[in-house]
């Protein structure tokens, strides 16, 4: 399945909770948080607050990734808040196998991503362990970013690694996705996507079912 999860980073801030309900009434499923902690990335977005307001809002699947330093330390405030899905930087976790457990302990998804120089076979050991892995497009901490192309490769080679494991585990992309390129990342293996500019400019409605159209032609 082919799942769309806009980002709100590129959504008008001013009415956040309408943007939401415009991309989940249009058909995407997940809703992706981008938390920004200016350590891990340079700059600062918005915290445990903001997704308490907006859990309010909708019933979708609220996918956070957490671009912050041990993120460990907010897995119960985020579930508190109504986080599915927590997704933390290979990068920022010492202890990414008990990062991995608490985040599945507090009854939430886990993910792993991983920024684009890292590479995949760095997963090895926790292949199993986790619902989705995240690659990222580009360098994480700002939207609207151009995609990073060698990123595609490793989209390919970590699907390769779950098929020779036996696992049909998500593989997600985040930055730069457009309706232009979503199909080349479906065909290198990917099924979620991540997209804030592309859905939020103009018409996020329009967007998001354009989106949804092309997964169509893969299903
Ligand atoms: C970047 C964030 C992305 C970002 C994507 O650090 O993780 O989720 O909002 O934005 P676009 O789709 O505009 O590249
Ligand atoms: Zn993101």
């Amino acid at each position: 399945m082919y799942i769309l999860a806009p980002s709100v980073l590129a959504a008008d801030f001013s009415k956040l909770g309408e943007d939401v309900v415009t991309v989940a009434e249009a058909g995407a499923k997940y809703i992706h948080l981008d938390v920004m902690d200016g350590a891990f990335v340079p700059s600062i977005s918005f915290g445990m607050p903001v997704i308490e307001k907006l859990r309010g809002c909708t019933d979708a699947i609220f996918d956070v990734h957490m671009m912050v330093e041990e993120p460990g330390r907010y897995i119960q405030d985020m579930k508190k808040v109504g986080a599915d899905i927590i997704c933390v930087h290979q990068e920022a976790c010492v202890h990414l196998d008990r990062t991995i457990n608490q985040i599945k302990e507090a009854g939430c998804k886990a993910a792993v991503a991983l920024n684009p120089a890292t590479p995949v076979e760095t997963l090895s050991c926790i292949l199993d362990q986790v619902d989705m892995f995240l690659i990222m497009s580009v360098n994480p901490g700002f939207g609207g970013q151009k995609f990073i192309p060698y990123t595609i490769e490793k989209i390919k080679k970590l699907r390769k690694m779950l098929d020779d494991a036996g696992l049909k585990t998500d593989i997600q992309v985040d930055g730069g996705v457009t309706a232009a390129n979503v199909r080349t990342l479906i065909e290198a293996g990917a099924n979620v996507f991540v997209a804030g500019s592309a859905v939020f400019k103009n018409d996020a409605a329009a967007n998001t079912k354009e989106f949804l159209e092309i997964f169509k032609e893969y299903e």
